[in-house]
């Protein structure tokens, strides 16, 4: 595997690539990988002749300057992990290379990125569809992988493929969870041993919610109750629980009022400080 820290070194393994019709798949990552980036990555290696991995922690996609400075990074045992798992190119970029200057760009991403996170965290799908399409117009992939933890990301990114009008595939791939029902994140390694032992409430409450529907309750009802079951639990706070159109992320009143795409439930917890997101598709 080669390491590339810049767009100029990049531009030409995907232009040689290219030259050549190989399909590169891209995963774009944050780095602080775990078993959830790895099952992306093996993916993208089973489906493409060429693997890129970026590793980058973009400051434009976080609206709280805190999370920025304490989100985990480990670049080194990145690598490692990137090659045992056989990827051509770690692309592992400063924040000079990627952004040699202020990117100004502001997309009209709508309704998709207006509720749930966008209403929480402004400004932050801005910022991931500014990396999001660097990364793209710098390795130009057959296929992008995105995990499906962040399930409303990837209504965004597949909103700024079509306003930019890139080619390619976007594969959503399954959330990847712990033996005990927790979705795997970077920012676990953040929980104190209390809080970890609490977090799989989380799935589990989620897991009951099923129940609700199969018992006549409406999207509204369930997750009004699924919430409150939430906060019910010592040491966990939700910010938000929603149950939407899994393609356009609106909230929905009847269950038949979810598209083709069925309804997922949406839910973002504080637990023992440290934000955790997760979702469950009814
Ligand atoms: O999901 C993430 O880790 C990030 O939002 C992404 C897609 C790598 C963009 O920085």
């Amino acid at each position: 595997m080669e390491i590339i820290r810049s767009v100029k070194s990049l531009d030409a393994a995907v232009e040689a690539a290219r030259q050549e019709g190989k399909s590169i798949g891209l995963v774009p990552t944050m780095g602080a990988l775990h078993a959830g980036h790895r099952s992306l990555v093996e993916r993208a290696r089973s489906e493409n002749d060429i693997v890129i991995v970026s590793v980058f922690v973009n400051p434009t996609q976080f609206n709280n300057p805190d999370d920025l400075r304490t989100y985990p990074r480990t670049e080194e045992a990145d690598c490692r992990m990137l090659e045992e798992c056989g990827v051509d190119f770690a692309f592992v970029p400063s924040i000079e290379e990627v952004y040699p200057e202020p990117d100004t760009r502001v997309f009209d991403l709508g309704p998709v990125a207006e509720v749930m996170e966008g209403a929480m965290r402004p400004g932050h799908f801005n910022g991931v569809a500014q990396i999001v399409s660097k990364l793209f117009a710098m390795t130009r992939p057959t296929r992008a992988y995105f995990g499906e933890k962040d399930f409303q990301q990837i209504a965004v990114i597949r909103r700024m493929v079509a306003l930019e009008g890139f080619e390619l595939e976007i594969v959503p791939c399954p959330i990847v969870r712990e033996s005990d029902g927790l979705a795997l994140s970077s920012r676990n390694v953040r929980l104190s041993a209390e809080a970890r032992a609490i977090a799989p409430a989380i799935r589990r409450i989620l897991l009951e919610s099923l129940r609700l529907k199969a018992d006549g309750m409406s999207p509204v009802e369930t997750a009004k109750a699924t919430e409150a079951a939430i906060n019910g639990v010592a040491g966990l706070e939700t910010e938000y629980y929603q149950i939407v159109d899994a393609a356009s992320m609106q909230p929905i009143g009847s269950w038949d009022e979810a598209g083709e795409h069925g309804a997922v439930g949406c839910v973002t917890v504080y637990c023992g400080g440290v934000r955790l997101i997760d979702n469950i598709r009814y």
